[in-house]
């Protein structure tokens, strides 16, 4: 099965736990609303890529990580979306979860993609308990506090943001638990994949900078300029846009050389240098002369 569509059938497969029977119909809907139609599913796919390139013993572990590490993400934008937090009415090209549902539904569909997240690896613990403790811990740590996306998010509350903190808890968290948790489903150590993943993520936070900048609402299917509007330290006021693509290209380059060796080295290589070209803004719609 091409990788997209494992994706896809982890995630709804997950999902349809979620929905059960006798579930509360609007929030059940809700769910399905927060996960589908997908963004680039860029964690998951990175997540399969290195579980692949492990060897992928335990496909079944490798699914419920990939699905579980999605529900995360798309937990978060759900919160992040709501009035109390960036007060966004557009998510994927269509109205967010709070202005689709309302805020009570959007906040319990965050509360119960994350819950069902780690249910959806609990699920699949016969598989190899080690193995699942481990990815349980993983995704738990990469999530919550104090170095996970509930720290990131909380560092929009404190007066002095320490930005690096704020990047790495925000968006390079889950990241590394794409590298880490997709070497662990295949049976391997953690740790040599922190370095790979923090790297993709510090490229990946550089170009969602320059997309926000110079993309429009259209094209983007958010609220564009947030940044600026919010007064956020970003990589393109600090280094203008062709330093912030310079810079993009240089960390890439990084990651690359940090890949841990592994029998699927060169097609990971591969999939990086893919991701990357995908991730570099062209021909933006410039909606900001900078
Ligand atoms: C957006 O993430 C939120 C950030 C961490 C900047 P993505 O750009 O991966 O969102 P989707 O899943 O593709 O919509
Ligand atoms: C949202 O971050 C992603 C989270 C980690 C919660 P942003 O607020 O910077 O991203 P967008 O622009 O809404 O996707
Ligand atoms: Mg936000
Ligand atoms: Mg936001």
């Amino acid at each position: 099965m091409p990788l997209k569509s494992r994706i896809e059938a982890a995630i709804s497969g997950a999902i349809q736990v979620g929905q059960g029977r006798m579930s509360p119909p609007k929030l059940a809907s809700a769910l399905e609303y927060a996960v589908t139609p997908g963004g680039a599913r860029i964690r998951p796919t990175i997540l399969m890529s290195v579980a692949m390139a492990c060897g992928d013993d335990r496909p079944a572990l490798s699914d419920a990580a990939a699905a579980a590490l999605e529900l995360i993400h798309c937990a978060s934008l759900v919160h992040d979306d709501m009035p109390c937090f960036d007060d966004a009415d557009m998510r994927r090209g269509k109205p967010s979860v709070h202005r689709a549902y309302s805020e009570p539904l959007a906040l319990l569909t965050g509360d119960s993609l994350i819950v069902l997240a780690f249910e959806t690896l609990a699920r699949v613990s016969a598989q190899s308990p080690e193995r699942v403790a481990q990815l349980i811990l993983t995704l738990a740590q990469r999530t919550g506090m104090p170095g996970g996306i509930c720290a990131g998010q909380g560092w929009e509350s404190e007066e002095k943001v320490d930005l690096s903190a704020y990047h790495q808890a925000k968006t390079g968290a889950l990241f590394i638990a794409a590298t880490q948790m997709g070497a662990v489903a295949a049976g391997q150590e953690a740790e040599p994949w922190e370095e790979l993943g923090a790297r993709i993520g510090e490229a990946f936070q550089v170009a969602d900078d320059l997309r926000d900048a110079l993309y429009d609402e259209e094209t983007l299917g958010k609220p564009a300029g947030q940044d600026d509007l919010h007064g956020r330290p970003n990589a393109v006021t600090e280094f203008g846009v062709q330093g912030a693509i310079q810079r993009l290209k240089d960390i890439l380059g990084g990651a690359i050389a940090s890949i841990p060796s592994c029998p699927g080295e060169a097609q990971l290589a591969e999939m990086v240098r893919l991701q990357a070209e995908r991730l570099t803004p062209v021909a933006p719609t410039v909606r900001q002369s900078l």
